[in-house]
Formats: C-alpha cells, sequence, structure tokens
C-alpha cells in the first residue's frame, strides 16, 4: 500500500459508485485487521486537491446496509492517509424542507441501528476508548461544504438530525411519526456506525445527504416506489461532483 495526503476521502452510497471528473486515477485493494473494505479505493485529484473514493454497497451495490464492513472502510481510509471523510448518504425527508432531490448537511444523528460492529474497541485486546460525540460531525468539514455549495451555487440544508435505522427495508409510518417526535429530520441506513468510527479514528467526518424519497407517510403517495427514489436520487447526486470540486 502507497500511503499518501489524501485531502478528502469520499464514501459513496447509493447510485455514487465512482467520482465523476477525478484525474490521475490510482486504484488500491486494501486488506484490512478488520476485514475488506467494500469497494477497491480509487485515488485521484479534483481540482487540485487529491481525493480518495470508496463504494459503501460495493461497485455493484451487492452490500447491504447491515453487512457493510464499515470498520474496514474507515481503517483503510485512513490508513491510505485521509485528512477528513465525507460520507455520502441517500435519505428519506422527514421535516418539511426535506422535499426529495434537497441536499443537506446534518448537524446531528440519533442511532437506531442495532448489531453492527460500531466500535474498533469491539477487537480482541482493544483498549476501550468513550470517545466524544456531542457533535457528531466535524464543525470545520461541514462548514467546508457547506460554503463549497454556496460557491458551487448548489443550495443546502445546513443542519438537520440524521435518524439511521437498521434497513434494509424502509421504515413503517410509525416509525417515522416516532422518529419525527424524536427530533429526526432524515431518514437513512448508513449513517452509522460510520460517523462514529471516524470519530474514534480522530478523522474528521460530515455526511452530505440526498433526498431520494419522503419517509414513510410524509408525502402524498401511499408507497414509496423504488423508481421515483432513484429518479430523485440521480438528480440529486449530479450535484455531488461539482460541491466536492469547490471544497477548499
Ligand atoms: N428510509 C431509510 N433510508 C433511506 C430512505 C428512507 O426512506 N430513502 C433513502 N434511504
Amino acid at each position: 500500500m502507497t500511503r499518501e495526503r489524501i485531502d478528502y476521502a469520499v464514501i459513496g452510497g447509493t447510485g455514487l459508485y465512482r467520482l465523476p471528473g477525478l484525474e490521475g486515477l490510482r486504484k488500491q485493494t486494501l486488506a484490512t485487521p478488520y476485514g475488506v473494505p467494500s469497494s477497491e479505493i480509487v485515488c485521484g485529484s479534483l481540482h487540485g486537491r487529491t481525493f480518495a473514493f470508496l463504494a459503501r454497497h460495493g461497485e455493484t451495490h451487492a452490500i447491504a446496509p447491515h453487512r457493510v464492513n464499515y470498520r474496514a472502510n474507515l481503517f483503510a481510509l485512513h490508513e491510505l492517509g485521509a485528512r477528513a471523510v465525507i460520507g455520502i448518504n441517500a435519505v428519506g425527508g422527514i421535516r418539511e424542507d426535506m422535499a426529495p432531490r434537497t441536499v443537506a448537511v446534518p448537524d446531528q444523528i440519533i442511532d437506531y441501528t442495532h448489531g453492527r460492529l460500531s466500535s474498533f474497541s469491539d477487537a480482541e485486546g482493544a483498549t476501550v476508548r468513550h470517545v466524544d460525540f456531542t457533535e457528531p460531525y466535524a464543525p470545520e468539514l461541514r462548514a467546508a461544504l457547506i460554503e463549497a455549495s454556496a460557491r458551487a451555487k448548489v443550495p443546502v440544508v445546513d443542519g438537520g438530525c440524521y435518524g439511521a435505522t437498521q434497513g434494509p427495508r424502509l421504515e413503517t409510518r410509525a416509525e417515522i411519526v416516532r422518529m419525527r417526535r424524536d427530533g429526526c429530520d432524515l431518514v437513512g441506513m448508513t449513517g452509522m456506525p460510520e460517523a462514529v468510527l471516524a470519530r474514534e479514528l480522530e478523522l474528521p467526518y460530515a455526511c452530505l445527504a440526498l433526498v431520494a424519497n419522503w419517509a414513510a407517510g410524509c408525502g402524498e403517495d401511499e408507497e414509496i416506489s423504488l423508481q421515483e427514489i432513484f429518479a430523485h436520487l440521480e438528480a440529486a447526486t449530479a450535484h455531488v461532483p461539482i460541491i466536492l470540486s469547490r471544497l477548499p
């Protein structure tokens, strides 16, 4: 493995399996003490910054949210020399201003996932660390994403609480009512444990959330159509390389 300075590592979610515009591509296949990452890691440059890209669900979307090896993914990016990690996450919109195709940079998380390996402290013989997680996302990295979006003239919602669910099924109407009551504005399946593992590695981490649909019971439709999800997601995903290319 070649260790290099990576300004930004990007973990692509559903609908984002490569980073358009990345130049001078170098691919790395890494093994870690936690297993194999979801995909090979593609490094390159974009507007004078070095990026590493990893597809969270694999290049063919064969890895379900609860089966992603989040620890291997984060560990590999850290080993490679990443200075910061940006998670791109498809989400459902709960709050009124989180309509499909909205791009948001959430500032809080509520974790409803279960049974996932969510700490490097799980490893045999590891030291148990109780990391501070009051602010789950790195404020400077969030600010950089918001500034980059403004430069790219892409409207983004600054803030919001990301509710992380287990998936792979979507939620029931009652679950979303409860999540709204809890204070969630967005719902997705992959925001955790990714964010906390980055924190354990002291890697600044932020999320660029792409709203693919109204969460269950929030829109006018009785059911959530997958076709609609993919159409909205494609539209929102188109903004991603434009925003990333304006990062400082
Ligand atoms: N719920 C959970 N995860 C999601 C959704 C949703 O409605 N849409 C996209 N990812």
